[in-house]
């Protein structure tokens, strides 16, 4: 796990973007590093960038209810990161350069973890990893094979306390996230 802290210790000292002037913390990522499913946000809140640990605040309980649902723990089975590393104020949405700066770490950290299953978690996640015109509303819960890892996207969980409607969809998501898991005999 060199590689791992190598790009850890780049990434804790990036500067590439603005985001690094108001930052608290980089928020690298958590979770077991060969799991064979990664979740990816969008990017850091308060909570966040004051803990250093992605989805540590209220949608945080909600993304961890979700996997309990499904028996996937980021302490077990799965891994949790964002496509940017650091919180854009007032958690406005990353910007497309903010994006781009950052992506890079997500790719490498892919190219280690070597994940079976990518699991976006909103439109940002959704857009950035599987395709710019991707529409979360239509398309949630669909599977594509890219390069031989699944990918899907779900509501993100800030959506879901915003919007209780959306949560029986995403119960049926999270099911056939399932489906996928034990289709494709990954680590639990
Ligand atoms: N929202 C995200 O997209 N990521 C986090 O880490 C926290 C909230």
């Amino acid at each position: 796990m060199q590689d791992w802290e190598k790009l850890e210790n780049i990434c804790k000292q990036c500067g590439n973007c603005d985001l690094c002037r108001t930052r608290h913390n980089v928020v690298f990522g958590v979770g077991v590093k060969d799991a064979d499913v990664l979740f990816v946000g969008e990017g850091p809140g308060e909570q966040e960038d004051l803990q250093g640990e992605p989805f540590v605040g209220a949608a945080g309980k909600l993304l961890d209810e979700m996997l309990c649902i499904i028996d996937l723990d980021r302490k077990k089975n799965c891994y949790i990161a964002n496509i940017v590393k650091c919180r854009p104020p007032g958690n406005r949405d990353p910007k497309e350069e903010e994006q781009d700066a950052c992506i890079g770490y997500l790719h490498q950290q892919v190219a280690l973890i070597k994940p079976k299953i990518i699991v976006c978690l909103g439109r940002i996640a959704a857009t950035k990893l599987i395709r710019p015109d991707y529409r979360i509303t239509r398309e949630h819960g669909q599977w594509e094979c890219r390069d031989g890892v699944w990918m899907t996207a779900v509501y993100h969980p800030s959506a879901l306390l915003r919007d209780a409607s959306k949560r029986p969809e995403t119960f049926h998501d999270l099911l056939s996230l399932r489906e996928k898991i034990r289709e494709l005999n990954a680590k639990m």
